[in-house]
Formats: structure tokens, sequence, C-alpha cells
């Protein structure tokens, strides 16, 4: 079984760079690690970068999961090939691109390309939010699943993810003691449905609730809490149509528990149990 160390990044495709970028900086807080000709790289801990926009195609999205090792990633290309998904190595310069040693990358089942790294790029500066915010870094991401007991099975079967809860169909998946850093949502698409940032403490929650509102951003849930995480979470609308969250508190699940995880109807209430009502799609019941 393959062994994800952690989530690292997410690379996706804009339409209009320089408003990803502003966006991302001036709203999000982000720091603006490096721009190229076809790509930024976006900083949100202390990791080289956690978030790239790339000229591309709104649509094209790929998350990054760090292994423990190149050895770890050599096996787990075999594994993949073996389990019917074929896997792409990643070349030299592709290699730079992403600020890796090694990689390699595959469709997983519902079709979001995954990259599996080793030895990412470690940054010798601390993150410089660019505005008064203190994010603690990128957590998780909601990819859609349009198969969702299969896409459980291929995450949790081949690569040791774990159930932590499910909200009717949909299961919310840890890889570390964090409660979640997968969630996969049913939908007709495919790729990631949404982006999550931790951000320190409600105050930063909420001060970014106002600070959204004012600038005009649509807030498409929250403020809120989660039941099933127990964090506190606010979603945003970002480029191109993506949903970005800032939340807080998430419940940690220790590798020794015997935690068993919860089923929750697919009902308003299971999202948040403040009343907050989603205006996202996949969240609407
Ligand atoms: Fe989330």
């Amino acid at each position: 079984m393959i062994a994800l160390h952690d989530i690292r990044y997410v690379r996706i495709g804009t339409q209009d760079m320089d408003h990803a970028v502003d966006f991302a900086t001036r709203v999000l807080g982000l720091e603006l690690g490096a721009r190229e000709t076809h790509a930024a790289y976006l900083r949100s801990d202390d990791r080289d970068h956690t978030l790239v926009y790339l000229n591309a195609p709104a649509h094209e999205h790929t998350v990054g999961f760090e292994l423990e090792s190149l050895g770890e990633l050599d096996q787990a290309a075999a594994e993949l090939e073996t389990a019917g998904f074929p896997v792409h190595v990643g070349s030299a310069s592709e290699c730079e691109q992403r600020r890796v040693k090694a990689f390699v990358s595959f469709q997983e089942p519902s079709g979001a390309t995954i990259d599996l790294i080793a030895q990412p790029w470690h940054s010798g500066r601390s993150y410089f939010p660019q505005r008064p915010i203190d994010i603690t870094g990128f957590s998780h991401v909601g990819l859609y699943t349009n198969s969702p007991a299969r896409d459980q099975a291929f995450w949790t079967g081949t690569c040791s993810a774990k159930v932590s809860d499910w909200i009717g169909e949909a299961p919310l998946l840890r890889i570390d003691e964090v409660h979640h850093k997968i969630a996969l949502f049913p939908s007709t698409r495919h790729g990631v449905q949404h982006i999550n940032h931790q951000v320190a403490s409600v105050d930063d929650l909420m001060r970014s609730y106002y600070f959204l509102r004012e600038l005009g951003v649509h807030i498409r849930f929250g403020p809120g809490r989660h039941p099933t995480s127990g964090a506190t979470f606010l979603y945003f609308e970002g480029p191109d149509g993506m949903t970005y969250e800032y939340s807080t508190g998430v419940r940690m699940i220790a590798a020794d528990s015997d935690y068993r995880p919860r089923q929750f109807p697919f009902r308003p209430s299971s999202f948040c149990m403040w009343g907050s009502k989603p205006d996202i799609p996949e969240f609407k019941t």
C-alpha cells in the first residue's frame, strides 16, 4: 500500500493569471514565492509553495502528495501500474517546475491528476502573509467523485487513507492525525472541488469574513462549524469559480485511537451545526 505522508500542493489552471495572483495575495493572504512565464507559486507556510496557478485551462487540476522517500515513490509507481493506473515519471524539467527531487503522476479513478512526490524543496524563509491573517498552512482538498464507493476503495485500499466520517455518500479521509486531508463529493465533474487553508483562530476567520464581504467577495458558506471535523469554517469564491476555505480547530485523531467513522445524514445540519446554508452545489441537500 502507498502511504501518503502529507498533502503538498495544488496546481490549477487559470485564464487570468494577473487576477488569480492578485486574489491569492491581496485577498487570500498567500505570499507570492515566484512568478515565471507560465506559472505563479504561492506560499502559505514554511514550504517552498503550496499553490500554483498555471496558464492552462481552468479545469486542469493536480493535487500533490508527499511520500516518505525516493524508495517509497518507486514502490508506489510499481503498485499503481499493477493496480491498473498508468504512471508518468516526471522528467528533470518537470521536477524543477514542481520543486521536487522526483515525482510520478497518474489519474485517480474520477479523473483528477495526482502527483506523488519525494523530497520536495523546503524554504529557507518563513511564510509572510500579505494581509493581517495568521494562515498556518495548506491543509486539505475536496475532490469531485463520480463514484464515491469506488473512489473511497481507491484512497483507502491503494493509498492507505482512513475514513474519518461520511456525510451521505461523501467520505472524509485522513492520511495522518488531521480529521481529513481529502474529502470526496459526488458530482459529474472531476478535479478539485475546494481548497482549504487553516488559520490560527476564530479571530482570523471572522476578521476575514468582514474583510471579504467588504471587498464584495462571494461568501459561499459560513461562518459555520462542521459537526464532523469540529472545525469552524468560511467558504468563498476565488478565481475561475474555485471555492476556497479557511478553517480552524480541526479534530485530530491519534494513530492509536479507537475512533470509529460516523455516518452523518445528507442534510444541512451535517455540514453546519450553527445553521449556515451552503451556496455550494455538492453541499446542498
Ligand atoms: Fe473543507
